[in-house]
This record gives structure tokens, sequence and C-alpha cells, in this order.
């Protein structure tokens, strides 16, 4: 069973994408997150495979809640975890491992999607990541079906800085204050929908967000109509979902 957090599709395709050459089922982790409905337990010899975006160099905050509710994989049980980014990882799996046994570790280089940090990336650059993790994938798919047990990871310099220190500081300071809406907004519900931590509830038509947000960007980059913004940052950057924008 592979499961996936993704808010923009990149981990969502490169989950689909190797379940699809190991034959494991493939499931979206926001399903449980979203009802607080528990996965059910593995079965024996079952295969249990996480793939989530890399968030200020480590796993997003909603993958350990889900980790929460997922029943412990049994002895034995083969676990691997693939984390995509847009950059480096830092030590996101030293951090994930404090939660869960990991045999094998990968990571994908794909598309960044935090807008507030930087707008999208030209249409040449994200061809060429796209193209490059279509090449590794099937290699990472043939390492998990013979079990290897292995690290293949883009930490990048200073690591444990990054994830200890810089994670730490983004994960005290994350907040949803600055999201708005505009006159563009029509009321669908989809920004709630996508929201893996139902933060967004519709009052008169209109969203609000609750405070207590991670940045996935879900709600930001996938409204339809283009009418969330973030403080002024957004209001002249083009927006990320895979596959659309490539
Ligand atoms: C809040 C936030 C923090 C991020 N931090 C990192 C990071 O530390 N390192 C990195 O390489 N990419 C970082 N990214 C980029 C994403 O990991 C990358 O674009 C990922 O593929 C998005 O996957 P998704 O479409 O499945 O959500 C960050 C993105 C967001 C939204
Ligand atoms: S998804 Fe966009 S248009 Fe729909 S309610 Fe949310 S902000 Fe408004
Ligand atoms: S409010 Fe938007 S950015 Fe924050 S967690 Fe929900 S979907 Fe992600």
């Amino acid at each position: 069973m592979i499961y996936y957090f993704s808010a923009t599709g990149n981990s969502a395709w490169v989950a689909h994408t190797l379940a699809a050459a190991t034959a494991d089922q493939c499931e979206d982790m926001s399903t449980y997150l979203k009802s607080a409905r528990q996965p059910a337990p593995l079965a024996p010899g079952e295969r249990l495979g996480l793939v989530f975006p890399v968030h200020a160099w480590r796993p997003p905050r909603v993958v350990l809640n889900f980790l929460n509710q997922l029943p412990p994989p049994p002895a034995g049980c083969y676990v691997f975890a693939v984390c995509t980014m847009g950059g480096f990882a830092g030590d996101t799996f030293a951090f994930l491992r404090q939660f869960i046994r990991l045999d094998s570790c990968y990571s994908v280089l794909m598309p960044e999607n935090y807008i507030l940090l930087t707008g999208r990336e030209p249409d040449s650059r994200l061809r060429r990541k796209i193209t490059a993790a279509e090449a590794l994938l099937p290699q990472i798919a043939a390492a998990i079906l013979a079990g290897k047990k292995e690290f293949v990871v883009k930490r990048g310099l200073l690591a444990g800085f990054f994830t200890h220190c810089l994670g730490a500081l983004f994960a005290r300071r994350v907040n949803d204050r600055k999201f708005h809406t505009t006159a563009k907004c029509n009321g669908c519900g989809t920004c709630a929908g996508l929201c893996p931590l139902n933060n967004i509830s519709l009052e008169n038509g209109r969203p609000r967000w609750q405070g207590n947000c991670i940045h996935c960007m879900a709600c930001l980059q996938r409204c339809p109509q283009q009418a969330i913004e973030y403080g002024k940052i957004t209001l002249r950057r083009k927006r990320y979902v895979f596959p659309d924008s490539c």
C-alpha cells in the first residue's frame, strides 16, 4: 500500500507512477486526515510506502498526523518513503525516522510549489525536472520490488541545520493570517474540500481561514478562479499545479 500527501499534484503523480510499476494500491492520506478514519492494518508481507512533499526540510505535519492514525506496520513489513522537493531535502528522513521505521528512502526533484518564496518556475525548467523524474521513477520502483535497503536522497549542505533549526522556526511561525479572497471568488467551496486540515470554512459563501495551516498551498494554487491571494506577494505570480501547467 502506498499512501501519499500532495498539495499541488507532484507527490500524487510520483505515488501513482510508483504504484502502477509495483502493483501496489495507492491512497490519498487526506481521505483519512479529513475524516479521522483509521486506515486498514497492513496484511502480513504487505509493503508500505509513504510519498509526500518536503516542507521546510521536514515531512509536512499532516504526514506525522497520518502516522498517528496508521496502525503500526507489522515486523518484517518493507517500509519505504519518497519525498518530492523543489531543491533539497535536508534531514527530512532523519526527522521522519523518529516516527516510523524506514527501510529505504528516496528523493525526487520536482517543480517548486511554494509560491510565497518563488513564482512558478519557467516552463523549460518544469519540463526538465519532470523528464528527469520520469527517468528516475522506474529505478526507484525496481529497487522497491527488489526490497532494497538504500538511502538515495539529495540532502544538500548543512542538512541538520536546515531541518532542525530553520524547520523548527518555520513550524513555529507558519500561519494563515494573510490569506484572503478577491472578487473572483464564486463560493464554490473547492478550497475547503482540498485543505488537509479542514482549516477553511465557508461563511456567507466566502472562505474563512481558521488558524491551523501548514502552508501546503493547495487552496491558493488550486482555486479554480485564482481568487486566493496571500497578502500582496502572490498577486502577479502564476499558479502551479501538476501537470496542467507544463
Ligand atoms: C511550505 C513549503 C515548504 C517547502 N519546503 C521545501 C524544502 O524545504 N525543500 C525543498 O526542496 N522544497 C520545498 N518545498 C517545495 C515542495 O516540496 C515541492 O514543490 C513538492 O514537490 C510539492 O509537492 P506536492 O505538489 O505533492 O505538494 C516546499 C513547499 C512548500 C509549500
Ligand atoms: S476555491 Fe476559490 S472560488 Fe471556490 S470558494 Fe475557494 S476561493 Fe472561492
Ligand atoms: S489553509 Fe490552504 S495552505 Fe493552509 S493547510 Fe489548508 S489548504 Fe494548505
